[in-house]
């Protein structure tokens, strides 16, 4: 029998704060309706210095074993994607690796590709277990990043930051995976860099969704190929894309998931065999639907419109948003994935909703993790954007969170919060 591999179950961590995106609109001059209707945000999270993507991996990762009961003896890798690793060379994944406490008879490294690192990690647990390299042993994937732009940038209502942790296992309660569809599409382009030393990233705004969006027709067009010869889609009363129950994006922002779900029924509308005689235009109004984005995509924007980019964790934070809200709904039907990470690479999978994927979420308990947040005002967040990257402030971590203390002779080093 083929051998069923995917997620089994998640996590998340968030920042402890947030901004309101419609005050920061109005700190900066801003309709709010730009930011909200423009952009689809609703809030921003807001990390300090100790809550670096280390920290932030090892308190999802931390959650995740702790809420799903992992023995970590049974885990044989961990990769951490990320685009705002902490060094040069040391990668994210051994901090957490030491600071969860976890076996030395692991694969252990980072996977970085501005925002695609996670699926490459994701990707390569998925086939290591898919191969029988793993021999039932599962892998353990954070995605973990703070999406930074800088004060009074074009990019600044698109910054946030968070992780989540994915065990990837031959039970995959949550998403079980179409295994060898994958569709990838990648280009050498400079549309979002941030070269060495810098704590912010460089953007050609519009551009980078150009770049997203001609990526994604690659992919999409390529797994779509994949998909139609194994009778997973087929062309018929309805489109390829349309067959999906639900289709998940990279969310740089909200609204590029609309523009991306518009390019994507595009590419369908585009090479449907038979369809009748229609023009550029009319194919463009028929991509745009509201009826399809509100029914495929909508019900998965919750969580990032509350706490904005996440580079590699935008993808599966939309995944977490989707089966908190409709795991019940979803069970046993299949969604699409499309995975986006500047530079570019771009990469569209599916998969099949587990049965027991709405236990796992209400496990999880995603909403406990958000509720308790605290929302800052304009000044505060900035004056925490300012506070400088090496010196993180005081503050304690709460139970079972972890938080960057101190960086002495070039180590960082973190603490745990107890239960009081
Ligand atoms: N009311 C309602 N809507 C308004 C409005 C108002 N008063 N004013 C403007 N808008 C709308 C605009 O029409 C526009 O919508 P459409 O794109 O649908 O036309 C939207 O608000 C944004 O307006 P602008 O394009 O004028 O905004 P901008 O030029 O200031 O910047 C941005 C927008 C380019 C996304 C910028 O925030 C940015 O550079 N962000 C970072 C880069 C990014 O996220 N790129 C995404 C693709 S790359 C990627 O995905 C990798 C990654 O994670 C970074």
């Amino acid at each position: 029998m083929k051998r069923q591999v995917g997620i089994e179950a998640l996590a998340i961590a968030v920042p402890r704060r947030y901004v309101d995106i419609e005050e920061l609109a109005r700190a900066r001059g801003v309709d709010p309706a730009k930011y909200t209707a423009g952009l689809g945000a609703k809030e921003m999270a807001v990390a300090d210095p100790g809550e670096d993507a280390v920290a932030l991996a090892a308190t999802a990762a931390a959650r995740l074993l702790r809420t799903h009961a992992v023995d970590p003896a049974k885990l044989g890798m961990l990769v951490v994607g990320t685009e705002t690793g902490v060094d040069h060379s040391k990668p994210v994944a051994s901090h957490v690796q030491g600071l969860l406490k976890l076996p030395n008879n692991m694969r252990v490294y980072d996977a970085q590709h501005a925002c695609y690192g996670g699926t490459a990690g994701l990707m390569a647990a998925v086939e290591w277990i898919a191969s029988g390299s793993a021999g039932g042993r599962s892998a353990l994937v954070v995605c973990s990043d703070i999406a930074r732009y800088g004060l009074n940038t074009a990019g600044e209502p698109t910054q946030g930051g968070g992780a989540v942790a994915l065990l990837v296992s031959e039970q995959p309660d949550l998403l079980a995976v179409d295994v060898g569809l994958n569709g990838s599409c990648s280009m050498d382009v400079y549309d979002f860099w941030r070269p060495i030393g810098r704590r912010e990233a460089v953007v050609d705004g519009h551009y980078s969704i150009k770049c997203y969006t001609d990526a994604l027709s690659g992919a999409y067009r390529n797994w779509r190929e994949r998909a139609l010869a194994h009778e997973v889609v087929r062309w018929g009363n309805t489109l390829p894309g349309e067959q999906l129950a639900r289709i998940l994006y990279h969310v740089p922002f909200c609204k590029m998931a609309r523009k991306a779900h518009t390019q994507l029924r595009l590419c369908d509308l585009e090479d449907a065999p038979n369809a009748p005689p229609s023009t550029p235009e009319a194919r463009e109004e028929k991509a745009k639907s509201n009826a399809s984005y509100t029914t495929q995509v909508a019900s998965s924007l919750d969580l990032s419109a509350r706490v904005g980019n996440v580079y590699t964790a935008s993808l599966y934070l939309a995944l977490a948003g989707l089966l908190n809200a409709e795991g019940a709904a979803l069970a046993g039907q299949r969604v699409g994935l499309l995975s986006y990470g500047s530079g570019c690479a771009s990469e569209f999978y599916s998969g099949v909703v587990g049965d027991k994927a709405a236990k796992r979420m209400a496990a999880t308990n995603v909403e406990a993790v958000m509720a308790k947040r605290e929302r800052v005002s304009v000044e505060e967040y900035e004056r925490i954007m300012r506070l400088p990257y090496e010196a993180p402030e005081p503050l304690s971590p709460e139970p079972g969170e972890f938080r960057l203390s101190e960086i002495r002779d070039h180590k960082r080093l973190y603490v745990q919060g107890t239960a009081s």
